[in-house]
């Protein structure tokens, strides 16, 4: 049975209902994080909800819920083992369609959740590498904001899928920003680039992670601007993501990067991805 929980309550999501004039339904004003949890362990869980607290506050909505104790009840009711949590919540019901909001309006809080592949517990070689293309990234100033606005996200991914590829990047300038649902990652002479942190991309929790990991291992990496030279010239491409975990991507529209296989640094930084979600699975590592 799929568990859903709305406004205080855990139900069958077929019993779950919203009002018409809910703001997330008709002007997409919600914000969202996407968590998650491996045999009942969340993935970097205060990272996430400390996104979700920014996401809140950066949209002047106002709701602070025990998140985690709700995350972990829904994750229980629905089995538990691997399963992706989303968290929404939207500014709730105005009882009519306008663009201003009251202040003291009550918060829909939506979750739900699906079962995921466990990452950690396949090979380097069952990960599939992906191809991907290049469009333009049409999104708003503020990518930095998990809003459920994804317009430009889904238009941009469904263009790749018609184009025979995985994933859009996104350029917005002449400059890479990130994927449509990911992080962009490129490897040159065994060092890692990623566009920097700013108000143009989401601050990915996978994306921190793996510059944490790099860090730790003594991996050069660089946070700077990426133009479309540079993405093609590279010697491997990854994409990150939480569910996705590290991926790398072997061709950018048409164009194969470097050796057009996995790269070395991807199987090391996979390796290192995986070592840390172990290390979160049996306790040994607080994080
Ligand atoms: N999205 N950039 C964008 C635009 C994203 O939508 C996502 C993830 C990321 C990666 O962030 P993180 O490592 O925190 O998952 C980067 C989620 C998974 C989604 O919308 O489903």
């Amino acid at each position: 049975m799929n568990i859903v929980y709305l406004n205080g309550v855990f139900q069958p999501s077929e019993q779950a209902r919203i009002s018409v004039f809910d703001r997330g339904f008709l002007f997409g004003d919600a914000v969202y994080e996407v968590i998650p949890f491996y045999q009942g362990v969340g993935f970097r869980l205060q990272e996430h909800l400390d996104r979700l607290r920014h996401s809140l506050r950066a949209v002047h909505i106002r709701s602070e819920l025990d998140w985690a104790d709700l995350l972990h009840e829904l994750v229980q009711l629905n089995g538990g083992g691997n399963l992706s949590a989303y968290l929404q919540v939207s500014r709730g019901d105005s009882g009519e369609r306008r663009p201003q909001y009251d202040e003291d309006m009550a918060p829909t809080v939506f979750a739900c959740c699906r079962p995921i592949p466990d990452i950690y517990q396949l090979g380097a070689d069952q990960i599939k590498p992906l191809t991907a293309i290049v469009t333009a990234d049409l999104r708003w100033h503020r990518c930095d904001i998990k809003i459920t606005g994804l317009l430009p996200n889904i238009l941009a991914a469904q263009q790749a899928r018609e184009q025979g590829a995985d994933e859009a990047l996104l350029m917005r300038d002449g400059l890479l920003t990130e994927g449509a649902n990911s992080n962009l990652f490129v490897i040159r002479q065994g060092v890692i680039y990623t566009p920097k942190r700013s108000s143009e991309i989401l601050g990915g929790i996978t994306r921190e992670l793996i510059l944490e990991l790099a860090d730790d291992e003594g991996i050069p990496y660089q946070e700077v601007d990426i133009d479309y030279q540079t993405l093609l010239a590279a010697d491997e491409v990854w994409l990150s993501g939480s569910t996705r975990g590290v991926v790398p991507v072997v061709s950018v529209d048409g164009h194969t990067i470097g050796g057009g296989d996995k790269g070395p640094m991807w199987q090391r930084m996979f390796q290192l991805f995986i070592g840390f979600q172990q290390a979160l699975m049996t306790g040994a590592k607080d994080v």
